[in-house]
């Protein structure tokens, strides 16, 4: 049955990790996956969630959610996306369910997407996330894509960005990064959102956001969620995918949120009873143990301005690594400038190495990290920073 199968090609981010974990050296570094380590490289369990898990202690049952997940917690994240006091979430036009994680989130809206509007094609910026490619794959969506970044500048290529958006044919999907950009660190400034949001509307393109760095681009939340205030306020209808990965390092209980905002009431019921109906053959329902956490945090004040601090201090450690690896660049003689690690912002910085040079990171220094360049900033931290520019140093030096 079976001899036809050949193995699939490694997974360009989490098979880094597998390569990193099989490494026997102890000078090892892992700046592959997006995975918020401490300044001793260990994995962070938020204070937060702490308090939350102990007050779900002995509380909890095994119940199955609803179909579409916590109401709690699909309440509480509309809020983070759409604005605490939001008309929107008043008038109950939001579709919203819960969802495994960032990708779960993506993939149900894509599903969505081919069941009813099988016309419709999305337009993906490149680069982007590697996923998103294999999610719109699999859900039988076509794929184009739009220009983002600009290799010379290390920034955005906006005007590139706006022809493309100009050219795409009217009612076009766009998947658009909330902030934080995956892998480049590079956002659209306040002023081009403005421009980019008022394209759209000349041409009646649908936006759809993935968010899965709130809280990574300044360090608060909600100015994190600016974007796509701006849309609001333009009045479009958007899509949004939310993650709790990484602004509650709740990583692996995949937990996030999948919101289409509708016309009105009675669309957004409909639109929800269709995503529960994706969701039932797929994964029945949710799973609860994050949605609780998440809901206990985000209803409790004292608990959620904790959060906030949290965020603000794993966003503020990365700041200081950008600067600690631009320092040590500069000092070591580097001849090419190395601002743009300190320019861009998130999680990750696009360094601009070759695959031949992060080969050569991997072989000769144990260096793990995604083979275009990309360094995830937080797995950087005082004990590595040297070694990890001292190697860089070595390879990029002509
Ligand atoms: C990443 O880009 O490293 C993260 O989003 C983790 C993942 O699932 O790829």
């Amino acid at each position: 049955w079976f001899g036809h199968v050949e193995p699939a090609a490694k997974d360009p981010i989490l098979g880094v990790t597998e390569a990193f974990l099989a490494d026997p050296s102890p000078d090892k570094v892992n700046v592959g996956v997006g995975a918020y380590r401490d300044d001793n490289g260990k994995p962070v369990v938020l204070e937060c969630v702490r308090e939350a898990e102990r007050r779900i202690a002995g509380n909890l049952n095994m119940e199955y959610l609803p179909m579409g997940g916590s109401i709690k917690m699909i309440e509480e994240s509309l809020k983070l996306a759409y604005g605490e006091d939001s008309d929107l979430i008043k008038e109950k036009r939001i579709a919203a369910v819960q969802a495994l994680s960032g990708t779960g989130a993506c993939r149900l809206f894509a599903d969505f997407q081919k069941r009813f509007l099988p016309d419709t094609q999305i337009y993906i910026p490149i680069p982007t996330w590697a996923n998103h490619h294999n999610i719109w794959r699999d859900a039988c969506v076509p794929q184009r894509t739009f220009r983002y970044y600009h290799p010379e500048t290390r920034g955005l290529d906006f005007a590139s960005m706006m022809d493309d958006i100009k050219n795409a044919p009217n009612g076009s999907f766009f998947l658009l990064h909330a902030c934080a950009h995956n892998p480049t660190g590079v956002d659209p400034s306040e002023e081009q959102w403005r421009e980019i949001s008022y394209q759209f509307k000349v041409k009646n393109h649908f936006p759809f956001f993935d968010m899965a760095y709130q809280g990574f681009a300044s360090g608060d939340p909600n100015r994190d969620a600016k974007a796509i205030q701006i849309f609001l306020e333009d009045g479009h209808l958007i899509g949004c995918a939310q993650s709790y990965a990484k602004n509650m390092g709740l990583y692996g209980q995949r937990v996030g949120c999948l919101s289409i905002l509708c016309e009105d009431e009675l669309q957004a019921v409909a639109v929800k009873s269709q995503l529960q109906q994706l969701a039932r053959p797929m994964y029945s329902n949710p799973p609860i143990h994050g949605a609780l956490v998440v809901s206990i945090i985000l209803g409790d004040p004292e608990l959620k301005s904790l959060w906030l601090k949290e965020v603000k201090g794993m966003a503020d450690r990365i700041i200081g690594m950008r600067k600690a690896l631009r320092e040590k660049l500069e000092k070591l003689g580097s001849p090419l400038s190395w601002e743009h690690i300190t320019n861009q912002i998130g999680m990750f910085c696009y360094s601009g190495m070759t695959p031949e040079q992060v080969d050569r990171l991997t072989d000769e220094f144990h260096i793990y990290m995604t083979r275009n360049g990309r360094i995830s900033m937080a797995g950087v931290t005082t004990g590595n920073v040297g070694y990890l520019a001292n190697a860089i140093h070595e390879v990029t030096k002509a």
